[in-house]
C-alpha cells in the first residue's frame, strides 16, 4: 500500500555452534512483540532473524562434531528455525550467512569501503577470543589461574599473528560522536549510550577485518588468501535481507535504514560502534536505533554450560505454557535490565496476574452473560459515569501502550494494561451485576456489556504478547478476525449486542505445583 508507514526490525543472527537457549528466545521474543504491535498499529513491518554461520567458533564446533561445516550449519540453523516456529514468532524472513546472496552483499560492502579508502593491508598481532569472535587490547585482559589471558566477558584469548586487512576505525571517533550527539535515541537504554560514548571517547584502534589462518568465511574480493572477519560479514546480514547491493532493490529503498536492531548488552559495541562506522564508510546510512537488553540468570546463578544450568526454552514452555513464558519474560524485569528466572516468580505471575486478575475477570464476566442472559451479549442502555470512565480508560490506553512500546519498555506496557485489568475488576465488584440481576436487569445488561467491551480492548492489547490466548479471548466475545487491530479500539461496532456467545472456558488456567514436582 503506498504511503503506509514502514518498520524494519532485526534480531542478532545467532551463532550455530550450539543449541538455542533462553537468551536467543528472549531477544527474538522482544522483537516479535514489537513486530506484532506495529502490524496491529497499521505499519508495513519487516521482521528479520537468522543464523550467523561463519567464523572460527563455528568451524571449531563443526570439527569437534566431526562433520563438515556446511552440513553442521545446515543442521544447527534448522534448530533455530524450529525454535522460532515453536515460540510462535512472526518473522518475515530467516537469513543464513552461508547463502550466496549474503557473500555477494558482504563483498559489495567491502568493495565500497576499499574504494573509499578505508581498508588497508598490514599484519595483525594481538589477542583474540574465539568465543566472542573479538579482538582485545592487552590492557583489557586479566590473567586466569593458569596464566591464560581472559577477556572482560570471561572468554579465553589466544595470541594471533597474521597478515590482515584493517578498517580505519581510529578515524571514526569524531564522526561517531557527532552522530550520537545528533541522534540521541540511537542507543538505548541511556546507561548503555553513555557506555558506548565513553568507549569511543577513549580512542579506538584500527580494526582487523580479515583472517588468513582458517577458511570458513566469506572470501575477501581479489585476495583469496583472506576471509572476512566474521563480524563484518555478520552485520551485513541486515542489508543482505533487503537485497543490497541489487540495483533498484525495492526492499532496501523501502526499509533501510532499519528502525531497530535489537541486541543483547554483550554485542552492543559491534552494533553501535563498528556497524555505523562501516556503513558511513561505505556511504550508506546507519540504522536508526540499537536497543541493548540485559541477561537472564537462573535461580540467581549465572547461566553457563559448565554449571549445567542452561535454560532450554522448549522445556520451560512445556512446563508453564507458551504464552505464560512469553508474558513472564517481558513482565518480570524492566526491559534493558538483567533478570532472574525462577520457578517461584513465574508461578506467582501466572497465578496472580494471568489466572486471577485477567483470567478471572473474563471468566466471571462472560459466565454471567451465560447465566443471566442466556449467552446472548446484551444490548446496553444509557451509560452512567462509572461506565464512561472504564470505557474511556480502555480507549485511551492505546496511547500509553504505544509510547511504552516505542521506548521498548515492554514491562511498562504490560503494567498499564494490568492497570485496566484491575480497574475492570474493581468495576465488577462495585457494580455487582449479580445484585443487579435481582433488582435491575436493564442496568445489569449495561454493566455486562461494558465489561465485555473492556475485555475486548484487553484482548486486543495483549495480542502482541500472548497471541494465542488473546485470540481465545476475542473468540469468546465473537469479535471477527478482521476487527482485531488497533483501528477497532474505542469503536463499539465490533461487539454486537444480541450476538450469541460460546460457553466461556478459562483462558489462563492456574499453575498447579504437582505439574512439575517430577522435574525439580
Ligand atoms: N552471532 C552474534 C550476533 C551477530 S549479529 C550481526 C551473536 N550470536 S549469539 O548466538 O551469541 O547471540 C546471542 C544473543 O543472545 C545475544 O543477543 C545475547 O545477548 C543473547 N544472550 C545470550 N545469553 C543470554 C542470557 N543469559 N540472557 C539474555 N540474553 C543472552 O552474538
Amino acid at each position: 500500500m503506498s504511503g503506509q508507514k514502514t518498520f524494519y526490525l532485526t534480531t542478532p543472527i545467532y551463532y550455530v555452534n550450539d543449541a538455542p537457549h533462553i537468551g536467543h528466545a528472549y531477544t527474538t521474543l522482544a522483537c516479535d512483540v514489537l513486530a506484532r504491535f506495529k502490524r496491529l498499529d497499521g505499519y508495513d513491518v519487516f521482521f528479520l532473524t537468522g543464523t550467523d554461520e561463519h567464523g572460527q567458533k563455528v568451524e571449531k564446533s563443526a570439527a569437534a562434531a566431526g562433520i563438515d561445516p556446511q552440513r553442521f550449519t545446515d543442521e544447527v540453523s534448522q534448530n533455530f528455525r524450529d525454535l522460532a516456529d515453536f515460540m510462535n514468532y512472526s518473522h518475515d524472513e530467516f537469513i543464513r550467512t552461508t547463502e550466496k546472496r549474503h557473500a555477494k552483499a558482504s563483498q559489495a560492502l567491502w568493495t565500497a569501503l576499499q574504494e573509499n579508502g578505508h581498508i588497508y593491508l598490514d599484519t595483525y598481532s594481538g589477542w583474540y577470543a574465539v568465543r566472542d569472535e573479538a579482538f582485545y587490547a592487552e590492557d583489557e585482559l586479566t590473567e586466569g589461574p593458569d596464566g591464560k589471558k581472559i577477556a572482560p566477558s570471561g572468554a579465553e584469548c589466544e595470541w594471533v599473528e597474521e597478515p590482515s586487512y584493517f578498517f580505519d576505525l581510529s578515524k571514526w571517533q569524531e564522526p561517531l560522536l557527532k552522530f550520537y550527539d545528533e541522534n540521541p535515541d540511537f542507543i538505548a537504554p541511556p546507561s548503555r549510550r553513555n557506555e558506548v560514548i565513553s568507549f569511543v571517547k577513549g580512542g579506538m584502534h584500527d580494526l582487523s577485518v580479515s583472517r588468513t589462518s582458517f577458511s570458513w568465511g566469506v572470501d575477501v574480493p581479489d585476495d583469496e588468501k583472506h576471509i572476512m572477519y566474521v563480524w563484518l560479514d555478520a552485520l551485513t546480514n541486515y542489508i543482505t535481507a533487503l537485497d543490497f547491493p541489487e540495483k533498484d532493490a525495492e526492499l532496501y529503498k523501502k526499509f533501510w535504514p532499519a528502525d531497530l536492531h535489537m541486541v543483547g548488552k554483550d554485542i552492543l559495541r559491534f552494533h553501535a560502534v563498528y556497524w555505523p562506522a562501516f556503513l558511513m564508510g561505505a556511504g550508506l546510512k546507519p540504522p536508526r536505533r540499537i536497543f541493548a537488553h540485559g541477561w537472564w540468570t537462573n535461580e540467581g546463578e549465572k547461566i553457563s554450560k559448565s554449571l549445567g544450568n542452561v535454560i532450554d526454552p522448549r522445556q520451560i514452555v512445556e512446563t508453564y505454557g507458551l504464552d505464560q513464558v512469553r508474558y513472564f519474560l517481558l513482565r518480570e524485569v524492566p526491559f534493558g535490565n538483567d533478570g532472574d528466572f525462577s520457578h517461584r516468580s513465574i508461578v506467582n505471575r501466572i497465578n496472580s496476574e494471568l489466572a486471577n486478575d485477567l483470567g478471572n475477570l473474563a471468566q466471571r464476566s462472560l459466565s454471567m452473560v451465560g447465566r443471566y442472559c442466556g449467552g446472548i451479549l446484551p444490548v446496553p442502555g444509557d451509560l452512567l459515569d462509572p461506565d464512561e470512565q472504564i470505557l474511556g480508560h480502555a480507549e485511551q490506553l492505546i496511547q500509553d501502550i504505544r509510547g511504552h512500546i516505542d521506548a521498548q519498555a515492554f514491562h511498562e506496557a504490560l503494567e498499564v494494561i494490568w492497570g485496566l485489568v484491575r480497574a475492570a475488576n474493581a468495576y465488577v465488584d462495585a457494580q455487582a451485576p449479580w445484585q443487579l440481576h435481582k433488582e435491575n436487569p436493564a442496568r445489569r445488561d449495561t454493566v455486562l456489556y461494558v465489561l465485555a467491551e473492556t475485555i475486548r480492548h484487553l484482548g486486543i492489547y495483549i495480542q502482541p504478547f500472548m497471541p494465542s490466548s488473546a485470540a481465545k479471548m476475542l473468540n469468546l466475545l465473537a469479535v471477527p478476525e478482521n476487527a482485531r487491530d488497533f483501528r477497532h479500539i474505542g469503536s463499539h461496532s465490533a461487539l454486537i449486542g444480541g450476538a450469541e456467545l460460546i460457553k466461556p472456558e478459562p483462558v489462563f488456567p492456574r499453575f498447579m505445583e504437582a505439574d512439575t514436582s517430577e522435574m525439580r
